[in-house]
């Protein structure tokens, strides 16, 4: 085996995921500079669904380098400085490529980390007004998770499939191509999206990314999304991150 491999191992055996192991979610959408989130769980936590090695690359490399982008835009265009991320988008983000794609970029992975819970440690799916609407809007459950799996297996390249509310409350289906976020201009606020960016899933599913799709529902948090659509996306507000 190699030394790779090997330090991979000890780093999956040595922490071992429980369902009590995620963090509890407290953000306030404070930040005007930004910084790396810290996972609210470990790398190994959503094995089997997503490698270590696949949440690591992709919190550690593919989401800092977004970060790092993101700054260096705001430090050449001063007009930017002092606005927390969702301000960025809700102002910008129709108007200026950069702020999607990088205040994009950032708000959706720091969403993205949340979705995410330990496999075997969520329902399956959600209850309340979340459901209500869902029900409202394409009959029943199982119909809605067709609906959103049929498209994102029809996106093309590099993108993101957004679960969003409008400023009513009324849930819609958004695919956005690159970085792009829903909440762009306040178009609607996103409350569940799937990366579908090849670095989101290539080292483990490679070519299949339906099996992915297919995969991502079983380590998606319902109990935090109803949260969050019942606290801001149904008030007309954005998640903050
Ligand atoms: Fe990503």
């Amino acid at each position: 085996m190699c030394a790779k491999r090997i330090i991979w191992s000890l780093l999956i055996a040595y922490c071992s995921a429980s369902c009590s192991e995620k963090d509890d979610y407290s953000y306030k959408n404070e930040n005007t500079t930004f910084s790396l989130p810290k996972l609210p769980y470990s790398y190994n936590a959503l094995e089997p669904v997503l490698w270590t090695q696949v949440i690591y690359y992709h919190h550690k490399k593919e989401h800092k380098n977004i970060i790092n982008e993101l700054n260096d835009y705001i430090k050449n265009n001063q007009d930017f400085a002092g606005q927390t991320v969702t301000d960025l988008l809700i102002n910008y983000g129709l108007q200026d490529d950069g702020i999607a794609n990088y205040a994009g970029g950032h708000y959706n992975h720091c969403l993205l980390w949340w979705i995410y819970t330990l496999a075997d440690c969520t329902k399956e799916e959600p209850e309340g007004k979340l459901l209500t609407k869902i029900e409202e809007k394409w009959g029943n459950f199982t119909d809605f998770v067709g609906e959103f799996t049929k498209t994102a297996n029809s996106v093309f390249g590099s993108g993101w499939v957004w679960l969003c509310a409008d400023s009513e409350g009324n849930l819609e289906i958004k695919a956005k191509k690159n970085e792009y976020s829903p909440l762009a201009g306040g178009e609607c606020y996103p409350i569940l999206g799937i990366d579908l960016w090849e670095h989101a899933y290539y080292l483990k599913f490679l070519w299949e990314r339906k099996e992915y799709v297919s995969m991502w529902w079983t380590i998606v948090d319902w109990e935090l999304i109803e949260y969050w659509y019942e606290t801001y996306a149904a008030n007309g507000l954005p998640v903050p991150v």
